[in-house]
Formats: structure tokens, sequence, C-alpha cells
């Protein structure tokens, strides 16, 4: 990676007692002797994910941000389930509130603008709370953990030998 790039995406970083909440849910639910927990200061919802993109690039999805205007909505998680391939259990909620699909879609539509090729596959709104998982958990549900979500963010991930770390880089509010 050359200098000048940074690994980005846009995502939703929840609350201190929400990310307390979803840590210990995920440690109730990881199969005993399988996969490694993501640590609490890294649970996130991935809006967009960028990849690793140059300062026009970042100055563009900035500026794509900012003229978007959006309402806030409540996310309530309440599902937790096991994807084999990326080999990672989740937290999600039942269903993706309308507000989140459009905010998602609306921000991956302006994004294009800047030269970001979208995935094809739906957005599904999750948390990642264990990776490298060997077996699906036992409970297809946990105890709901609502979270009010007013802003989303521009995120920057550094690899380290110790893991993945996250950096906000810029906010912007929900109405
Ligand atoms: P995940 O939680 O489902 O693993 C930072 O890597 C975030 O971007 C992660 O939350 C990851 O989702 C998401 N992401 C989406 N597409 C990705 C990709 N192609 N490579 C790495 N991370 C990706």
């Amino acid at each position: 990676m050359t200098a000048n790039r940074q690994r980005l995406f846009f995502a939703l970083w929840p609350d201190d007692e929400t990310r307390d909440a979803l840590a210990r849910l995920a440690r109730a639910h990881l199969p005993a002797g399988s996969g490694r927990l993501v640590p609490a200061e890294n649970l996130h919802v991935t809006l967009v994910f960028l990849g690793a993109v140059d300062s026009g690039v970042r100055a563009c999805a900035e500026r794509a941000a900012s003229a978007l205007s959006a309402p806030a909505f409540t996310l309530e998680f309440v599902r937790i389930g096991y994807w084999p391939r990326p080999r990672v259990l989740w937290s999600a909620p039942e269903r993706t509130p309308a507000a989140l699909a459009e905010l998602a879609s609306t921000l991956t539509a302006a994004l294009v603008e800047c030269g970001h090729r979208p995935e094809s596959r739906p957005f599904r709104a999750h948390i990642t709370v264990a990776r490298k998982v060997r077996k699906a958990p036992r409970a297809s549900l946990h105890d709901a953990v609502h979270w009010r979500v007013d802003a989303f963010h521009l995120i920057a991930s550094e690899t380290r030998p110790e893991g993945a770390r996250y950096r906000r880089l810029r906010s912007w509010p929900l109405q």
C-alpha cells in the first residue's frame, strides 16, 4: 500500500453501553473452544466498505457523506448466527430497518461517483462478534440489545501484528 492510501469504510459505532452488551452476548454465545472474540472496542456495523483508497477518493467520499441527510433510527439486535464461509459469528436485528437500508443504499450510490464499485450482494446489517469460528452457536436468538443510532462514521482500518485497529476519522449526525 502506498503512503497516501488508506483502507477505509463507513460504519455505525456503538455507544459504550451497547458495545458492552454486545461484547457480553458474544462471550456467552461463542461455542467453547472455537474462534476469537472481536475486541469490544472494534465492534461495529459496516455500512459501506471502500477498501484501500487514495486521498482524492477519501475527499470525494467525505463530500458524499456530508451531502447526505438521513434520519436517526433504532436497531434491536436479537439474532445470533454463523456464516461458515467467512467463519464469523454475528449478531443482527431481525430485519434491517428501512431507514438503515436507505442510508446504506444512498451512501453507496453517492460513492459510485467517487469510483466505488458496490458489492452485488444485498446489504445485511450485522455485527461480527467473533472470527475464525468453526461451529454454529446453539441458540439463534439472544436477549435484545437496543441501540439508538444517531450518527455514522468514516473509519480507517490498520492491520497490526496484534490484529485490526480502527480509527474514527470523521462523523456525521443523523437527524
Ligand atoms: P465483517 O464484519 O462482515 O467482516 C472492516 O474490515 C469491516 O469491513 C468489517 O466489518 C468487514 O465486515 C467489512 N468488509 C466488507 N467487505 C469487506 C472486504 N471485502 N474486505 C474486508 N472487510 C470487508
